[in-house]
């Protein structure tokens, strides 16, 4: 057997090419030089066929071969990567390897987000497999970045007959296991509470998870991790599968009969029929694995790692990001010009540095019901022009930015009046309506070309530092009515491509300004967004303690560099949870910081505290955005304590966080155990003034303070 190892710093990634020309998955794991190939073992088994070529070899079945990128056609009857007809409905493909080639640095793939690597940090792994019979063949890609113990994977599937071809499935990439009994961690939730950690073992049959909704959305998150049953936050063999995709997905795991496990992401097959004329290509969006036998902690500081420095782009990706104020908790809809400015005084006194005029700014936008579409400033409502406001703003001190949604029209606005054929709507049935708003047709350039006008007319007329781009419901009566469109199975694809170029453009043409990915909070929050947005709104739900959670779920896969977080009113408007400003500030500094309230409802003792927060979060923003993160508690289990930590990659810092969660009438003492500290490092506290060892502090932990009421927070800054 001919072996292809993709080696990292700490993992190898290995394959094989039998005799027959099926590609194998012989192993994922710690790094190794060892031809891993004795790990198949075929045997006869019933009812698992043997390919036609391999004569009166019975051992020899697809339907149990750990396959590297399995496909429906050639015995396989596990859930397949791929799936593809013909004109007549005939379905099936077998590929056979036919080549491959190592390129120095990694692949890009056009017009979609992916991983990047200068030519020297990665490479390249290009194998072709192709079925005569169906004039296919399929490119996998391989990008290796050794440093970071991560492997990307996308597809290439090309038409070579002469017939038109249908893509049903195509994956980005699979993992056999022909060993293991796992367990699974996804990350579900709903609006207002997303990416909720749920781990489960993985059972006989098939697995999935994913979305129909044309955007990742808030129910499941597009990255899992497999794990050993044993596996923690510290130890244990665990794999990252993540993708850089903002649409409709899916992950699927499924344990065969002879208990081996396959797991598999990339592009949801449901609704795909994409045809492919002769000569014509599918790509398949980006997947990022990783592996690391020490742990959940270890796994996400690799994920955040990779996003960090190769999905997010331009000058933010390292720049510290602005502490903000953002109008919609303090205002929501209902403001004119002089509202704005009030909130925008009182937040330049107290140090915010950017103004953000989110919903409401636009055409008539009087209420939520109508005037998407239309972007426009509504210069009544504003009391002058978007370029007098700004400058207004800008001359308290503060740059300006405003909210955003281009994906979506209104019934009840100028450009639906124009163009009702560019909203989504299946010919004879009326669409649904989702916040009262439909959806633009973004798999039209046209469409895509207007919208972009409209915004980039906007942009140019003021001096706009910041955009916030929302899209608020998830999207169905998929149909276009552009001229000549012969097949619908393509439009949910061609869509989110639509959206990228929207986003490719804007930050083409305009470099500087800081773009914050939204959907109704965090429903596309994953990387491929990121690859546009360096962050995104985590979630409407700005209640201090449940975002202690949203933001421990969302940690798994991404970094706090790319969550969005505030500090809101209190009580909080989503859950009526009475926090104090410390509290909400503590929370709200795991992420990208800023506020949501107006300060004028603030009292002088908490607009005192507001001073000292920011003031502490640009002492601590570089720990913050750029250290390692950890989580100390779990939700479910620790009810007394949320706690997380930064430390610094060189372990000279760190900030620990602690928030109580309940309270005791002559409580225990709880302690907080601190991770990822030198134990060999002494650590000066600046808050207590004492001298730790890191390795108590990692041992025995630092006690809670004694506290009354529930939801207190500390932080607690190490120095060494
Ligand atoms: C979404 C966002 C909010 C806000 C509103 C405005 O729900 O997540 O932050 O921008 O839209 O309509």
């Amino acid at each position: 057997m001919e072996i292809l190892s993709l080696h990292t710093k700490n993992t190898t990634y290995q394959m094989g090419i039998t005799e027959l020309g099926f590609v194998l998955h012989l192993y994922y794991g710690p790094k190794t030089d060892c031809d891993m190939s004795y790990l198949v073992q075929n045997r006869e088994r019933g009812f698992s066929g043997n390919p036609y070529d391999a004569g009166e070899d019975r051992s020899i079945s697809p339907d149990t071969l750990p396959m590297e990128y399995p496909c429906y056609g050639n015995g396989d009857f596990r859930s397949p990567a791929v799936n593809i007809r013909n004109s007549k409905g005939v379905y099936g493909v077998d590929f056979r390897y036919r080549s491959h080639r190592f390129l120095e640095g990694k692949y890009v793939i056009q017009g979609l987000p992916a991983v990047y690597a200068e030519t020297l940090e990665a490479r390249t792994l290009e194998i072709v497999l192709g079925d005569e019979a169906f004039g296919a063949e399929v490119i996998l890609k391989y990008g290796v970045l050794p440093e970071l113990d991560v492997i990307t994977r996308s597809a290439v599937i090309r038409n070579q007959g002469t017939e038109e071809l249908y893509v049903g499935k195509a994956y980005s990439g699979a993992l056999d296991f022909v060993q293991g009994d796992f367990d699974l961690l996804h990350f579900y939730g709903r609006h207002a509470m997303e990416r909720n950690l749920e781990r489960s073992p993985v059972i006989h049959g098939n697995q999935s998870f994913g979305s129909r909704r044309g955007m990742s959305g808030h129910q499941h998150n597009p990255f899992f991790i497999l794990a050993d049953k044993e596996a923690g936050e510290h130890v244990g063999n665990c794999y990252g599968m993540m993708l850089l995709y903002s649409g409709n997905f899916m992950f699927e795991v499924e344990k065969d009969q002879i208990c081996q496990t396959r797991a598999q992401i990339g592009f949801s097959g449901e609704m795909l029929d994409y045809p492919l004329a002769p000569g014509k290509c599918f790509y398949t969006p980006e997947a990022a694995f990783a592996y690391t036998p020490q742990g959940f902690a270890s796994l996400s500081h690799i994920y955040h790692r990779l996003i960090r420095h190769h999905v997010c782009r331009g000058k933010y990706k390292t720049a510290r990001r602005p502490v903000l104020i953002n109008s919609w908790e303090a205002a929501y809809i209902d403001f004119d010009g002089g509202k704005i400015l009030d909130i925008a005084r009182g937040a330049a006194e107290l140090g915010a540095e950017m103004f953000v005029l989110d919903d409401g700014w636009f055409g008539h936008r009087e209420d939520d019901n109508r005037g998407l579409g239309d972007w426009y400033a509504n210069e009544e409502k504003l009391c002058g022009t978007l370029k007098e406001l700004a400058d207004q703003i800008r001359g308290m001190g503060m740059d300006f930015g405003i909210w955003i949604e281009p994906e979506m029209v209104n019934e009840d606005s100028g450009l639906y009046h124009e163009h009702p054929d560019w909203a989504f709507a299946v010919p004879g049935r009326k669409p649904v309506r989702c916040r009262n708003q439909l959806v633009l047709d973004f798999s039209r350039k046209e469409v895509v070309d207007h919208i972009f006008g409209q915004i980039s007319r906007v942009i140019d007329s003021a001096d706009i530092r910041y955009i916030k781009m929302d899209m608020n419901r998830s999207i169905c009566d998929v149909y276009t009515a552009a001229e000549g469109c012969q097949n619908y199975g393509k439009i949910m694809y061609e869509y989110v491509l639509g959206v990228y170029d929207f986003l490719e453009r804007l930050i083409q043409k305009y470099p500087d300004i800081l773009i914050e990915g939204c959907a109704g909070g965090g429903g596309r929050f994953d990387a491929g967004m990121l690859y546009y947005t360096p962050q995104i709104w985590c979630s409407d739900n700005t209640d201090a303690i449940e975002r202690i959670w949203i933001q421990h779920g969302t940690s798994f896969g991404y970094p706090v560099s790319a969550v969005g977080s505030h500090v809101s009113a209190s009580p909080n408007h989503q859950t009526g949870r009475i926090t104090d400003i410390h509290t909400r500030g503590v929370t709200a500094m795991a992420g990208t910081f800023g506020y949501e309230l107006d300060p004028s409802l603030l009292s002088d003792e908490e607009k005192e505290a507001v001073r000292k927060q920011i003031a502490d979060y640009k002492k601590y923003w570089d720990l913050i955005q750029n250290g390692e993160y950890y989580r100390l508690s779990q939700p479910g289990k620790d009810k007394d304590i949320a706690a997380w930590s930064f430390v610094a990659e060189d372990k000279s810092e760190a900030l620990l966080n602690v928030v109580s969660l309940s309270a005791h009438a002559n409580a225990p003492v709880v302690y907080v155990k601190c991770m990822g500290l030198d134990p060999q490092k002494k650590y000066y506290c600046e808050e207590d003034g004492r001298i730790y060892d890191g390795g108590a502090l990692e041992y025995a932990g630092v006690p809670v303070p004694e506290a009354m009421g529930e939801y207190r927070a500390w932080q607690m800054h190490f120095i060494s």
